[in-house]
């Protein structure tokens, strides 16, 4: 395993897990992901591990998003691969018998947001920034963001995110009820650790049986064929004229001129 991923006991039964690509602002690569979803099946049948802290290295963000380089070079097979990798890196997070935390000190952009929605709580600092940006770049949150986003805020805040494209601070992120808690930037992954810890100490049989009960709420309304229909609408988007043209604008620095106008993705 790299070191793309690093952790580090924060506290009594809480573990903290960081996103490593600063360069990038962290974002999500197949590497990443893959080397995640073998460390969260780890950590999922981890004794010692009560409580999981996610994080992202750097000073300016969670994760910028899946990795727009690498998705500019996918074509649609790859594209759906790359979206259901996402989808059992957030389904892990949401299932697994752990409580799990997403600490967002900044950025927190397309499949960041999503990754953090699978969590349990999002605790954002004040700087904090969150936003599903996909359609600037020709295509669609796919790792889980439209059922999760919907489920969280109703459909019509979702739609809102979604078609705007937005980016909205913490405060707002709050107001929404996107995120659990706004901390102070000072200081924030000791409170969040202090959070964690508190929580560490109340029984996981306990915990663990009310999230399994929320879940299977959740459940009876399918999360696993919406997730599928997820990543068949994002993958289609990978053979339309406005998924080269947005993520080519990205990586030349420039605005992307749209030119599909069908909507028959
Ligand atoms: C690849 C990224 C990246 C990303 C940032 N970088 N975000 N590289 N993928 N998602 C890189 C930049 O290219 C740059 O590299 C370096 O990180 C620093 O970023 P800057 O843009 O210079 O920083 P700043 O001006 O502060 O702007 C920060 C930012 C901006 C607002 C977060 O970087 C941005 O808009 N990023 C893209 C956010 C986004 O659209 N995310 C959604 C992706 S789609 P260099 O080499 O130039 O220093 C998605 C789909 C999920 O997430 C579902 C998939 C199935």
């Amino acid at each position: 395993m790299s070191d793309i991923l690093r952790e580090e006991i924060a506290g009594e039964g809480v573990l903290e897990l960081s996103i490593h690509r600063p360069e990038s602002l962290n974002a999500l690569n197949i590497q990443v992901l893959e080397e995640l979803r073998k460390k969260l099946e780890f950590i999922a049948k981890e004794e010692s591990v009560r409580v999981l802290i996610l994080r992202g290295a750097g000073e300016k963000a969670f994760v910028a998003g899946a990795d727009i380089l690498e998705m500019q070079k996918m074509n649609r097979s790859e594209a759906a691969r790359f979206s259901r990798l996402g989808h059992e890196v957030c389904l892990l997070l949401e299932q697994m018998p752990k409580v799990t935390i997403a600490a967002v000190h900044g950025f927190a952009l397309g499949g960041g947001t999503e990754l953090a929605l699978a969590c349990d709580f999002i605790l954002a600092s004040e700087k904090a920034q969150f936003g599903l940006p996909e359609v600037s770049l020709g295509v669609i949150p796919g790792f889980g963001g439209t059922i999760r986003l919907s489920r969280n805020l109703g459909v019509a805040r979702a739609k809102e995110l979604i078609f705007s494209g937005d980016r909205i601070k913490a405060d707002e992120a709050n107001q929404l009820g996107l995120i659990r808690k706004v901390l102070s930037h000072d200081g924030f992954f000791d409170q969040v650790r202090a959070f964690a810890t508190k929580i560490s100490g109340n029984s996981l049989d306990a915990i663990v049986a009310g999230k399994r009960l929320l879940n299977e709420f959740e459940e009876s309304a399918g999360i696993y064929p919406k997730v599928d229909a997820e990543s068949h609408r994002f993958s289609s988007l990978f053979e339309t004229v406005d998924q080269k043209e947005g993520m080519a604008a990205f990586s030349e620095k420039r605005s992307p001129r749209f030119r599909g106008m069908r909507g028959s993705a």
